[in-house]
């Protein structure tokens, strides 16, 4: 039997792993629905990302984060592409685990400094000098995403339709 689109595949990975892109192309390929959970927090809160931030800061933001993928675990079947911070939360690392195959994108920090360079809307890097504040936080999240993540891609050198391939290979494999 064919199961191939059943059940939830979550994408994690720090900001610029390309979670938004691969995700999209992952799920045309399973046909299945395809969230992606910023847009998720944004279309439910009438906010921008940028506006959560400058409004109810950080906290308000995780907040939001938590309740919007808390929703998105409860049913259906469908791939989500997680904000890079979701891990901070060890209930949203559990909950995550428990109720859908977790698929990390992994880059380096060399790499993620070099993507995000082109600016767009992270509220988290508009400091002075993003390529530390990358660092730090990569620094600080990598044991996080390792622990919620089931399976590890090692993304630095594979484009989003490679990335898309390989985990809908694996997750074909893993529900044979
Ligand atoms: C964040 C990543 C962003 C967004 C928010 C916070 C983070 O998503 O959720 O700005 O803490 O890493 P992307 O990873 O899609 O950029």
């Amino acid at each position: 039997m064919d199961r191939g689109s059943e059940g939830i595949i979550a994408i994690i990975g720090f900001m610029g792993a390309g979670k938004s892109t691969v995700g999209a192309l992952l799920a045309s390929r399973l046909g299945m629905v395809f969230v992606d959970l910023d847009e998720a927090i944004v279309s439910r809160s009438r906010k921008s990302i940028n506006e959560i931030f400058a409004e109810e800061g950080e906290r308000g933001f995780r907040e939001r984060e938590h309740e919007a993928l808390r929703l998105e675990l409860e049913e259906g079947s469908k791939v989500i592409s997680c904000g890079g911070g979701v891990v901070l939360r060890e209930d949203n690392a559990r909950m995550l685990r428990d109720k859908a195959r977790v698929y990390l994108l992994k880059i380096s920090k060399e790499e993620a400094i070099e993507r995000l360079a082109g600016g767009g809307e992270r509220p988290l890097l508009e400091g002075d000098d993003p390529g530390e504040t990358v660092r730090i936080l990569m620094e600080e999240r990598a044991e996080r995403y390792l622990e919620a993540a089931h399976e590890v891609i090692e993304a630095d050198e594979m484009g989003p339709e490679e990335i898309a391939e390989e985990i809908a290979a694996r997750w074909r494999k893993y529900r044979s």
